[in-house]
């Protein structure tokens, strides 16, 4: 009787343990939060060709590319799992496209949090706001923060698993561009 209590103890533990774990993935808040700090770089995100990457899955976008991929010019790829992955913000993640919610035409495209991490750890007025203007990068790695996107980012999406992959050299396509750059007030 008394083994049965502590399995059922284990269990429960292990339950908890899982619950925990899980909720301990910070949520995706969309690129919406970051422009009212970050204008500049919102700005010339906007603009750049990630930002309107979902607009590529839908019939007729690049039709004669996909042609020479093998896929259907007129097929409708915007609802399509094998692609949302890596044209959207958070496929299926906490606060992410497809998780639920009505925010989701906020969260098209490659967005901040696909290079910076996802914010809704960082967020917050002790970290990464306003009022704590010189945190330091360092101390938000624990919250999800990349500062720095390197290499390791990028090729979350650039790989072959795209059907449009293309050679990645780290160095030359981020002088191509993610965003422009504008000089920071503080060390972080
Ligand atoms: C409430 C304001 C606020 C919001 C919202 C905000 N930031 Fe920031 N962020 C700051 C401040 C302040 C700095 C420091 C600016 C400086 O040093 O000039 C900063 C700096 C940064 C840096 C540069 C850090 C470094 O050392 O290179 C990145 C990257 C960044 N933010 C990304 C984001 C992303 C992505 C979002 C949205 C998920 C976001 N921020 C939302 C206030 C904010
Ligand atoms: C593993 C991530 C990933 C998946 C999955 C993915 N894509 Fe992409 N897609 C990319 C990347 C990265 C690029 C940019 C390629 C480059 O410039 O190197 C891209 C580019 C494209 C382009 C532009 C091609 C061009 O040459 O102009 C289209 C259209 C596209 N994807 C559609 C799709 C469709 C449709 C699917 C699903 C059948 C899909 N993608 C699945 C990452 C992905
Ligand atoms: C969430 C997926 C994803 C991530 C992460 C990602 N990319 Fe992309 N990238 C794409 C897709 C999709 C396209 C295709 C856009 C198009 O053809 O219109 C693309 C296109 C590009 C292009 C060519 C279009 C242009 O604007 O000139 C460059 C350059 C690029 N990516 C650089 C980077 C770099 C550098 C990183 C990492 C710091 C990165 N990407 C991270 C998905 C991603
Ligand atoms: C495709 C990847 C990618 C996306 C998407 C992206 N960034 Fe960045 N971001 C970078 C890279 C790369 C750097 C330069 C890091 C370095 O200095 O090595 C950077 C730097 C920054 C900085 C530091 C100051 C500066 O201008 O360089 C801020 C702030 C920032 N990003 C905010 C944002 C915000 C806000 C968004 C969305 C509106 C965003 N980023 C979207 C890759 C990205």
């Amino acid at each position: 009787m008394k083994r049965r209590y502590s399995l059922l103890a284990c269990a429960a533990f292990a339950l908890l343990f899982i619950a925990a774990s899980a909720s301990a993935e910070p949520a995706y808040v969309g690129p919406k939060k970051c422009k009212k700090c970050h204008s500049k770089q919102y700005k010339s995100w906007e603009a750049s060709r990630m930002a309107h990457a979902f607009e590529l899955l839908k019939p007729g976008e690049r039709a004669e590319q996909k042609e020479a991929a093998g896929l259907d010019p007129d097929k409708d790829y915007s609802a399509d799992s094998e692609c949302l992955g890596c044209h959207v913000v958070g496929y299926k993640k906490p606060g992410g496209y497809g998780s639920g919610g009505d925010k989701d035409e906020t969260l098209v495209g490659v967005g901040c949090e696909m290079c910076h991490g996802p914010g809704g750890d960082f967020l917050r007025d002790d970290r990464h706001s306003a009022k704590n203007r010189e945190f330091k990068s360092a101390d938000l790695v624990q919250f999800g923060f990349i500062s720095k996107p390197s290499e390791e980012q990028c090729v979350k999406c650039h790989n072959e698993k795209s059907p449009f992959f293309k050679e990645f050299n780290f160095e030359e396509r981020k002088d191509q561009g993610t965003h422009e750059h504008f000089p920071l007030k503080y060390e972080h």
